[in-house]
């Protein structure tokens, strides 16, 4: 089997009793779960359920996982972390551009830095960026690539809380512009519920709750119709009333 290889339209990613183990310890046991083009997920879970694991595997970046099951996924995936991973001794739009090319790739760049809010900081060294701006610049580096998959594994955890909402925002307006599928993985219930319109709780190795989100955006987490799914979410989680 090759992922990555087939083209398809939708369902943009779909997998079959995925299954990944390190030294005898299973940590996806049969991952069933298929997304929608253009499709906005998050992705839930303990610290140590898998979703690294998983994300990574969608993302193509783990060949031990190939052949354990089916594993399809777009050509054009983008991938964005917790830290940038912007390369300090290259500038900005060049980090942006970095693997790109073609005539038009600069022009392109541009545009992706104007769309996240960084025009005219082109020519800035990586380490002249905020936390949040070099978040940013990695959103812009995804975008250029016009993913029809962008993976994100907790890309808003190291920025303070009103950076974060303000990256809320942005993401999903990027989304709406662009309409790659999403998914979000993140250990923050609130981001899950006002960003995404399905969320998955990875739970024991496989999908344990797939939930709907069926609220207009822009959302805001203090909407009290998105506290029941706040809680179903919390309670697949384990999160119970004296630990909240
Ligand atoms: N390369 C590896 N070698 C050995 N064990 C690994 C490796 N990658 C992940 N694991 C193990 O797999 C489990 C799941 O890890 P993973 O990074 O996917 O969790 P996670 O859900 O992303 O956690 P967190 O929320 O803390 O980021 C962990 O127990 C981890 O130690
Ligand atoms: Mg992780």
């Amino acid at each position: 089997m090759a992922p990555h290889t087939e083209q398809l339209t939708r369902p943009a990613v779909r997998l079959k009793a995925l299954t990944r183990s390190f030294d005898g310890r299973t940590v996806l046991d049969g991952v069933d779960l298929e997304i929608p083009a253009g499709q906005f997920v998050a992705l839930l879970g303990h610290s140590g359920s898998g979703k690294s694991t998983l994300l990574r595997a969608v993302a193509g970046l783990d060949h031990e996982v190939e052949g354990s099951g089916e594993l399809i996924a777009p050509e054009r995936v983008s991938v964005v972390f917790q830290d940038s991973r912007l390369l300090p001794w290259t500038r900005v739009l060049d980090n942006v551009l970095l693997g790109t090319d073609g005539k038009e790739a600069a022009a392109k760049g541009r545009a992706a830095l104007a769309e996240v809010g960084l025009a005219g900081r082109e020519r800035s060294w990586p380490g002249e960026l905020s936390g949040g701006e070099a978040q940013r610049a990695a959103l812009a580096r995804s975008l250029v690539r016009e993913p029809e998959l962008l993976l994100a594994d907790e890309p808003f955890g190291a920025l303070d809380a009103l950076t974060r909402i303000r990256m809320h925002g942005l993401l999903r307006e990027l989304w709406e512009r662009h309409r790659p599928s999403v998914l979000l993985v993140t250990h923050d219930v609130n981001e899950a519920i006002v960003l995404a319109d399905r969320v998955l709780v990875l739970e024991k190795g496989r999908i344990g709750l797939d939930l709907t989100i069926d609220r207009p955006h822009p959302r805001s987490s203090g909407d009290p119709r998105l506290g029941e799914y706040r809680e179903r979410l919390l309670a697949a989680l384990g999160v119970t009333e004296d630990l909240k």
